[in-house]
């Protein structure tokens, strides 16, 4: 039996990855239906309004529009679909687990709606789950809601995700990598082909459920990884004088062993991934009995990030109580509005309990940092304003904007301190106190 062509396509949970995979699909010409449980947000998806900021998804999604894509929260629009994306959350519980309640709530749905339906539809799941779910609960609840056999009437595939915020149009257009999980079958087969003709020259992996589930921490695992060890070493470097921990980034990065992303010293890494994916592989090594040490070391060099930015402000500024402290970015990275497990937040609510006046400029997150810190804080659009009688200014996040930061822009703070997390000003002569991370001083 062939499974004919595909070309009708849903996606359930219209997050950033759902979102962009919608949209990108749509503006290819497939039919697509992208769907969410929060009606307002469909709604307001459908008049071009975006739940997030993402460069490019906006007019992605407005040609997606146009063309074949359909957003709604009427699950039974999937009957028809070939294949279905499951793009759903998977957060984190307080000990670390990832939280499956959204995962299970929308296969059980899935399953419902391919047991009417006469489609031979494959089910890839995107969202991160670890290892051994897919086997052991998605299968499970998709045979029973559905009354079906997996791999006879329909194909469940683990497909995890591997593309970044902020580039995310970019990196479902071009992914580096195709991870297929699963059983060897005409589905398989079917995702590879269609996988393929997406993407003609990208490497598809085809493996297990279990590797595949295993790949993703494994990707994010080793990304943290490198930013805790760069930050470590940037620790050290802060305490030799004179030394610049770009210029070691740079050279070990010429490595080919090594390579040269991500090691880019900073206040840790932040997100609504590494951060929960670190700590899900911690409960998940645990649960099964190994010690995962260097896992432990990862997220404990990281956590420690900002707590040495507050220990260095106190070394600066003495007590730092009512002081105005200006922070400059407070998104997780350039280029979003996205605050999640942000580390600029973390060290906020730190010098809030130090009691210091805190005021914030950010291009893009400030109506999100406002939903946490409510009045608590001050907030300005303008960095000449955010900088206007600080006593000390920390840059977080490394926006554009703060490249053309220069003695003008400081001349009206009222001790002339900054913290530069980011290393955007390293090459300018400043007069000011200047400290940056990585970088020791003379
Ligand atoms: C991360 C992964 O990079 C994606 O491949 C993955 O698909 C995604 O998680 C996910 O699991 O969904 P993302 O959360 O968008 O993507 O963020 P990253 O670009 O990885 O940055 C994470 C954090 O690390 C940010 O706070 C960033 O500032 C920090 N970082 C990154 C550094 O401090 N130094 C670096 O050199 C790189």
């Amino acid at each position: 039996m062939t499974l004919g062509e595909i070309m009708n396509i849903g996606v359930i949970g219209l997050g950033f990855v759902g979102l962009s995979i919608s949209s990108v699909l749509a503006s290819k010409n497939y039919n697509v239906v992208g769907i969410d449980i929060d009606k307002q947000k469909c709604s307001d998806i459908r008049n071009g309004v975006l739940p997030l900021f993402e460069p490019d998804l906006e007019n992605t999604l407005r040609i997606g529009l146009k063309k074949k894509l359909t957003i709604s929260n009427n699950f039974s629009l999937i009957k028809n679909c070939d294949i279905i994306f499951v793009t759903v959350g998977t957060p984190q519980k307080s000990n670390g687990a990832i939280e499956l309640s959204m995962i299970k709530k929308a296969t059980t749905t899935i399953g419902q709606i391919i047991r009417k339906s006469k489609k031979n539809s494959i089910i890839f799941i995107k969202s991160t789950v670890v290892p051994g779910t897919t086997q052991n609960v998605i299968l499970p609840i998709l045979e029973k809601e559905s009354g079906k056999k997996v791999n006879r009437d329909f194909g469940v595939i683990s497909n995890p995700e591997f593309l970044q915020e902020s580039n995310a149009i970019r990196d479902t257009k071009y992914p580096h990598a195709i991870v297929l999980g699963g059983k060897q079958s005409k589905y398989m087969k079917k995702a590879k082909m269609f996988f393929s003709k997406m993407h003609p020259n990208v490497p598809i992996v085809i493996t297990n459920f279990q590797t595949a589930e295993m790949i993703k921490y494994a990707n994010n695992s080793f990304l943290a990884t490198k930013i805790s060890f760069i930050n470590q070493l940037s620790n050290i470097c802060q305490n030799i004088p004179g030394t610049n921990i770009d210029d070691i980034a740079k050279i070990i990065g010429l490595d080919p062993r090594i390579g040269k992303l991500f090691l880019n010293a900073g206040p840790g890494y932040g997100g609504s991934c590494l951060p929960k994916d670190i700590n899900a592989l911690i409960n998940f090594a645990n649960k099964i009995g190994v010690n995962p040490i260097l896992l432990n070391a990862v997220k404990n060099t990281n956590r420690e990030q900002v707590s040495n930015i507050v220990s260095l402000m106190k070394k600066i500024l003495g007590d730092i109580t009512s002081k105005r402290i200006t922070i400059l970015g407070t998104a997780f990275k350039p280029n979003t509005d996205d605050i999640r497990d942000s580390k600029s937040i973390e060290l906020i609510k730190k010098l809030l309990k130090n009691k210091a006046k805190i005021i914030i400029h950010d291009p893009k997150a400030i109506e999100n940092t406002k939903k946490i810190f409510g009045e608590k804080i001050l907030y300005t659009k303008s960095i000449a304003d955010a900088l206007n009688k600080s006593q000390c200014v920390i840059i977080m996040t490394h926006w554009k904007q703060y490249d053309t930061l220069n003695n003008n822009s400081i001349k009206h703070m009222n001790k002339k301190n900054i913290i530069d997390c980011r290393r955007v000003l390293v090459k300018k002569e400043l007069d000011a106190k200047y400290y940056a991370i990585g970088i020791g001083k003379n």
